[in-house]
């Protein structure tokens, strides 16, 4: 798959200065990212919230609600409220709540890495990668613990337009293999807070178009991850290397990221069809435990403009 002729998604147009009439909505950086006040998440919203929320999540890319306490139900109803969980494979969901992983690093652990830790968008190797995804921060180191969210828009648009039209003809090859191939059991099984299955399910690949047209806003951006990405289709492992090396260190570079401390309470809600983000596993002897919930998504396209 390249490109489709589908012509682009017009913009819903918010009001003009009124974007926000039943919450409030703080920009946080300027590369991404907005805090959103006056909403509980636990009640039950009415349309008019969801879809401010909904807005600012386009807008923003990544959202934060801070003082947020959601059981697993209420935060799986929150999230159904902007589509249908999407699949979470290999990860054991929290008991009794199928849409819910506990994403937890134990005091005890000693690896360099945590759960999470090198640059990806959520799932990118389902044929339908997650829209968004809900992080629910429950307990919290004293220090660290951050997560980073880079906007796959700014990486995209301030590449050259010659590599720009270069990578509008590729096709990114996507893999869960490094993550939870029958390999990767040994790493997972650091993780004393979280049940991994790894499989052979994960050497299967998906080819998705490395520019991708957001779906709701048309804007284009880049789809490409060091976690899942493997290659480009129809490329060989020589040729390939170095571009995708490149684009990794482009588009998660400091200028395109934005950078979350939590605090019990915190919500982060984000759109995976044009963020990475990752989580520092800088809290060693620390305790940290989240609540994490994902949307489904659909299959990325490149629109050509009409
Ligand atoms: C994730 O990749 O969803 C986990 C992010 C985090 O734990 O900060």
């Amino acid at each position: 798959m390249t490109a489709t002729d589908a012509p682009l998604v017009p913009v819903p147009a918010a009001p003009a200065g009124h974007h926000h009439r039943r919450i409030t909505v703080d920009r946080y950086a300027g590369a991404a990212g907005a805090v959103i006040g006056g909403v509980d998440l636990a009640d039950e919203l009415d349309d008019e919230v969801i879809g401010e929320i909904r807005r600012a999540v386009l807008d923003h890319h990544v959202v934060f609600f801070r003082g947020q306490s959601l059981t697993p139900a209420a935060q799986v109803a929150f999230s159904r409220r902007f589509g249908p969980a999407s699949p979470v494979p290999f990860i054991e969901p929290v008991a009794e709540h199928p849409e819910v992983i506990a994403v937890v690093r134990e005091a005890s652990e000693r690896q360099h890495f945590a759960f999470g830790s090198l640059w990806h968008s959520d799932f990118s190797f389902l044929p339908e990668p997650p829209f968004g995804s809900l992080l629910h921060a429950l307990e919290v180191p004293p220090y660290g613990g951050d997560t980073l969210w880079a906007n796959q828009h700014l990486a995209l648009e301030t590449l050259s337009p010659g590599l720009r039209a270069t990578l509008r003809g590729l096709v990114g090859v996507h893999s869960a293999r490094d993550g939870y191939a029958p390999k990767m059991q040994g790493v997972h099984d650091l993780f004393r807070g979280m049940t991994v299955h790894t499989s052979d399910a994960a050497l299967a690949e998906q080819c998705h178009p490395v520019i991708r047209t957001h779906p709701e806003t048309g804007r284009e951006a880049l789809f490409v991850n060091q976690q899942y990405t493997i290659g480009f289709d129809g490329w060989w492992e020589r040729e390939q290397r170095s571009l995708l090396d490149f684009l990794f260190a482009h588009s998660t570079q400091d200028a395109f990221t934005v950078r979350w401390h939590w605090q019990v309470g915190d919500v982060a809600f984000w759109d995976n069809r044009c963020v990475q983000h990752m989580a520092m596993a800088d809290f060693e002897g620390h305790r940290r435990e989240m609540h994490r919930t994902t949307v489904a998504g659909d299959a990325p396209v490149r629109r050509v403009p009409a």
